[in-house]
């Protein structure tokens, strides 16, 4: 692959939002994860009567970071490859609202905030329709539903516009994490004003590809969070096709938004993913029918081989129990990192990308005195392109061709 120089003059490189460092979380983010979960948890999993209506303290931390140390090496690159049912047991239901949650949270507002296009033509779909239909496949406590509950409670509605009715399809095979996530939902939307007596919740245990039959026609905005790398799939032939499809066809507003760690696996699995959908026309072949990362409908230059598309973005999360397990863990966390695909629908398609960008997909893989090397998204094969040494060119920019 010939490497070339990009004329300096032709344009500049654009620091997109992937890499530039984001504090800015919810206004309510603080309350939700230092109280209202540690409060629901320390309620519904300490195993003494007499804990469950106390403060969260010091010695329950200590006590929960057990399961949470367990659960982040389940969740890791040498996983098994069919996982356990591990939300079958309560020490990880309760480890994974204290920890991944607020992580995965943090990780699905990263992403709204990157296309926050796509959560209005969610918005816009759901006052158009006088209610919003959230579905969230492989829902486990509702993670990607709660992140988007957080975001509408900062979002400048229009004037004279209110927040429609809010309705909630979760579905997941463990009933339990479900009904962890129903009861914090309703902790929220309790709490204030704007989300009070608007949020209805349907939880539904079962396999995701099942759910198409089961959710409303036309759906505001989809979450599959999460759920690929667990590597379960229908035993029917075609069956994960067939469902995808479906839904696909039911998805108005925001589209669908799939979030994966960013672990080699997942993320080529997500890729696949992509271009099959694209091969069977299950989406136009058109940049707009993607909000994100891609900006191209050819097929994806990652989803085999050594490299994987993900990103890492630069974020501080705050919460003093988040930060207590994460120094736990030995991963003060600085960065998100995760890979996404956010398909957009018919009715709202995302914009034309322009023509002279490219998303880098690498950090340098090469550099010297001059220069440095990084990958670019092009369709089939990454495209290398040498950029100027002080320019500082990271994985999520867009620079021009
Ligand atoms: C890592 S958790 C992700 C939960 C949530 N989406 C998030 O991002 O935090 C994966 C979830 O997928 C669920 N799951 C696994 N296989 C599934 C299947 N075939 N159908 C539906 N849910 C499934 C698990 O029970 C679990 O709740």
């Amino acid at each position: 692959m010939p490497t070339k120089t990009p004329p300096r003059a032709k344009g500049k490189t654009s620091r997109s939002p992937l890499t530039r460092t984001v504090n800015a979380f919810p206004a309510a983010w603080t309350w939700f994860v230092d109280e209202l979960i540690p409060t629901y948890v320390k309620k519904k999993y300490s195993p003494r009567e007499s804990w469950k209506d106390k403060p969260f303290t010091t010695d329950d931390a200590r006590f929960f970071f057990k399961g949470v140390n367990e659960l982040s090496e389940l969740f890791t690159e040498e996983r098994p490859r069919q996982l356990p049912d591990y939300f079958a047991h309560p020490k990880f239901r309760s480890s994974y609202l204290l920890y991944f949650l607020p992580l995965q949270a943090a990780k699905f507002l990263s992403i709204f905030r990157l296309h926050s296009e796509a959560v209005r033509a969610a918005l816009r779909h759901g006052q158009k329709d006088g209610t919003l239909h959230l579905v969230d496949l492989g829902a486990g406590p509702g993670t990607a539903s709660l992140a988007f509950l957080l975001w509408l409670l900062d979002e400048r509605l229009e004037p004279g516009k209110e927040l429609p009715s809010i309705e909630l399809h979760w579905f997941d095979t463990n009933g339990a994490i479900l009904q962890d996530g129903a009861a914090l939902v309703e902790g929220l939307a309790d709490q204030f004003p704007r989300l009070r007596g608007k949020v209805k919740g349907h939880t539904h245990v079962g396999p995701w590809w099942k759910a198409p039959a089961q959710f409303p026609q036309e759906t505001s905005l989809i979450f599959f969070g999460n759920v690929l790398n667990e590597a379960v799939l229908p035993q029917k032939e075609g069956e994960a096709s067939q469902a995808w499809s479906r839904i696909l066809e039911r998805a108005h507003g925001g589209g669908v938004l799939v979030l994966e760690p960013a672990l080699r696996h997942s993320a080529q699995l997500m890729s696949q993913l992509r271009d099959e959908l694209i091969e069977v026309q299950a989406i136009e072949p058109s940049a707009q029918s993607i909000w994100g990362p891609c900006l191209h409908a050819g097929r994806c230059p990652l989803a085999t081989g050594r490299d994987w598309c993900h990103f890492s973005v630069p974020a501080s999360i705050p919460g003093r129990w988040f930060a207590s397990f994460s120094k736990g863990l030995g991963s003060e966390r600085h960065w998100v990192k995760f890979s996404y695909l956010w398909l957009a629908s018919k009715d709202a398609p995302a914009p034309r990308p322009a023509a002279h960008l490219r998303r880098v997909v690498s950090d340098p893989i090469q550099k010297d005195r001059n220069a440095d090397v990084v990958l670019t998204c092009e369709p089939e094969h990454p495209g290398r392109v040498r950029v100027p040494a002080d320019s500082h060119v990271h994985r999520g920019d867009l620079i021009p061709a």
